[in-house]
């Protein structure tokens, strides 16, 4: 037998007993002729002791060298008094050397293992078998299969099937350009790899599948953040035979339940909900961090009749908006400050960061500090600070555009204050976006597009009611919102052909082009498709959230960088002329 037991497993129900551990040498001393090596495996850390005594291990312990690979006869024993370490799970105790083996050398890392020790993420990336051994990323990557493993179960048991669907297919429309996978066997032609399995999945309950679901790869050639990358897992899953309440409800009690047993937190029972104009209204997104206790206030009403151009002009324009954002004690913020989250909404397209200060409230102008005051009227300053319910020693900052400017740029606005300020409430804040438009219209396309994809189902009653007034149309789509982060999403689906074809028409796909790309989809809906829906949640962002980690690069075990690269493997790169010619393909641009 290759080992007995995990190093971290040592315990003081092993005392006097013989064991054989495997592991990783994590640190080596000499002490007055007795060598100690913390070996390390997954579980954990044991010291094990080398004494001359025992000639033979002794001779080989003191060539041990940090991260070589070992495998240690020995006996458990209680630790002399004295030197206990309290820090260390199994500090009471230690292994006393009988026999040892180095199974493996290691050359010294490119970096120390020590979780205090910072190192660039990119030198991480490059080693990422090393960073992995760090104990914080086993245990992201732990609890990422223990998620895996609740919510498979969960759904096992609720008589869903894990189904898998293709990987080299053609273009699924979920709003990001496709990874495109040339043909050898067809020059010139290409498999797109799917940025959801939506359009297979809607086929699987054609079939009569009725509860399918997967744990699946997804890819979408998009602008990387934080909490995107390019090819990220969905938790995806579909059901015939449902209204949106039946989705909404067996996944809050299926995330309460992932929630109960990988970390014993208990969500509230049901999740608060939230329509889609509201979110946008009083947060400026449409996945709101509820634990941050600010919120947008409208002032654009207040606004129409003022001399100050910069507001009155967005007031008075049916697409424009002006908003406040009261900052509880924000009067303290400096000169330097306000700048900053100047230059900061100015990344979301915003011209400017009006504010005023309020010193003393009931000191009318006098107690007033603000660039803009001069151009506002008595009545309008009164209104606003009326409206803003605002205090001594606050801050009122303004926004004032086209709506999607100023919801954007304050949302994030609130979002940064709230980070800044210490706001951000401790827990967890569910919350269900629901009541989303159908539609929202492109200024620059000139054209509608969805506000999800275009399978989701319009709330209407038929093809006429949806064409005469789109705009107005909402969806049977709903997003959970966790914490300001958007884990999942999903809808009611379109199970009528001729209402998906109005829907596709109505974003500008004509017939041809709908039989070219989503031929099969109309087809199969003429055979029968029952009344379906789903959802979709974004495994790496829901672990994200329960690791505490700062990204999903730091729960996926091996991710892309932000500009999409593979450090480790230094993916993607150039391939040989051969293999373009077998593939009909000549690049433009040589690569240098
Ligand atoms: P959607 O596009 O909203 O819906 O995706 C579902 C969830 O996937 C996660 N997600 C991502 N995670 C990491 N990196 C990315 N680039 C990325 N993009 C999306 C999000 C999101 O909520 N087919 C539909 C679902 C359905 O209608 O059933 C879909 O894919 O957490
Ligand atoms: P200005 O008259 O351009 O000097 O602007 C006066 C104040 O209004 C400054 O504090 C600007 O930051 C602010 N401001 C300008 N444009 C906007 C805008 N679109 N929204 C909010 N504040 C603005």
């Amino acid at each position: 037998m290759m080992r007995t037991h995990y190093c971290g497993h040592i315990d003081q129900s092993l005392v006097g007993q013989e064991v054989v551990l495997c592991g990783w040498t994590h640190r080596r001393r000499d002490h007055g002729g007795v060598v100690f090596v913390d070996l390390r495996d997954r579980e954990g850390l044991v010291q094990v002791v080398f004494d001359p005594s025992a000639r033979e291990s002794f001779a080989i312990a003191e060539r041990v060298r940090n991260e070589y690979v070992l495998r240690v006869r020995g006996r458990v024993r209680h630790r002399p008094e004295g030197t206990e370490n309290p820090e260390l799970p199994t500090g009471a105790l230690e292994v006393v050397g009988e026999t040892l083996e180095i199974l493996n050398l290691s050359e010294p890392l490119p970096f120390q293992l020590d979780e205090e020790q910072a190192v660039g993420e990119d030198v991480r990336l490059r080693y990422r078998y090393l960073d992995l051994r760090r104990p914080r990323m086993f245990q992201h990557i732990r609890l990422r299969a223990e998620v895996c493993r609740t919510l498979r179960r969960f759904l096992d048991e609720r008589g869903f099937m894990e189904i898998e669907t293709p990987i080299l297919t053609k273009s699924t429309p979920e709003g990001a350009r496709d990874y495109l996978v040339p043909s050898r066997t067809h020059p010139g032609q290409f498999y797109a790899l799917p940025q959801s399995p939506q359009l297979f999945k809607q086929l699987l309950m054609v079939s009569g599948m009725e509860r399918y679901y997967q744990i699946v790869r997804c890819f979408r050639d998009e602008d990387l953040r934080a909490d995107r990358q390019p090819e990220f897992t969905q938790l995806d899953l579909e059901m015939s035979f449902v209204e949106d309440e039946d989705v909404i409800r067996l996944m809050e009690e299926m995330i309460r339940h992932l929630f109960q047993e990988v970390l014993g937190v208990s969500l509230p029972d049901p999740f608060p909900r939230m329509r889609h104009a509201e979110a946008v209204s009083r947060f400026g997104v449409d996945r709101p961090d509820l634990r941050i206790p600010l919120e947008l206030v409208e002032v654009t009403d207040l606004m129409r009749g003022v001399d100050f151009k910069v507001f009155a002009g967005p007031a008075n324009d049916p697409r424009g908006r002006v908003a406040a954002l009261r900052v509880p004690g924000g009067g303290a913020l400096t000169r330097k400050e306000i700048d900053d989250y100047t230059r900061f909404v100015g990344i979301y397209g915003a011209k400017g960061l009006a504010y005023i200060k309020v010193n003393r409230r009931a000191a009318g102008r006098e107690g007033l500090q603000s660039p803009i005051l001069k151009f506002l009227p008595d009545e309008a300053v009164a209104d606003i600070l009326e409206r803003c319910g605002a205090e001594d020693g606050d801050l009122i900052f303004f926004g004032a555009d086209r709506a999607a400017v100023v919801n954007e740029s304050l949302g994030a606005l609130r979002v940064k204050l709230g980070q800044d300020r210490g706001l951000v409430a401790e827990g967890w804040r569910p919350v269900w976006i629901v009541d989303f438009p159908m539609f929202e219209w492109d200024e620059e396309a000139q054209r509608w597009t969805p506000l999800h994809h275009p399978f989701t189902r319009p709330r209407v009653a038929d093809v006429e009611e949806l064409e005469r007034a789109p705009g107005e149309c909402k969806s049977q789509a709903y997003d959970l919102v966790l914490n300001g982060s958007e884990i999942g999403g999903g809808s009611i689906r379109i199970h009528r052909a001729e209402m998906q074809a109005a829907v596709l028409r109505l974003l500008g796909i004509g017939d041809e082009e709908a039989q070219a790309k989503f031929g099969f989809l109309l087809q199969a809906l003429k055979y029968g498709c029952p009344p379906h829906g789903g959802i979709a949640f974004g495994l790496d962002r829901l672990v994200m959230l329960m690791c505490g980690a700062p990204s999903i690069r730091e729960v996926i075990p091996f991710p892309k960088t932000q500009t999409g690269n593979c450090l480790l493997t230094e993916a993607p790169s150039p391939v040989s002329e051969a293999q373009l010619r077998e593939l009909g393909i000549r690049l433009r641009k040589p690569s240098a």
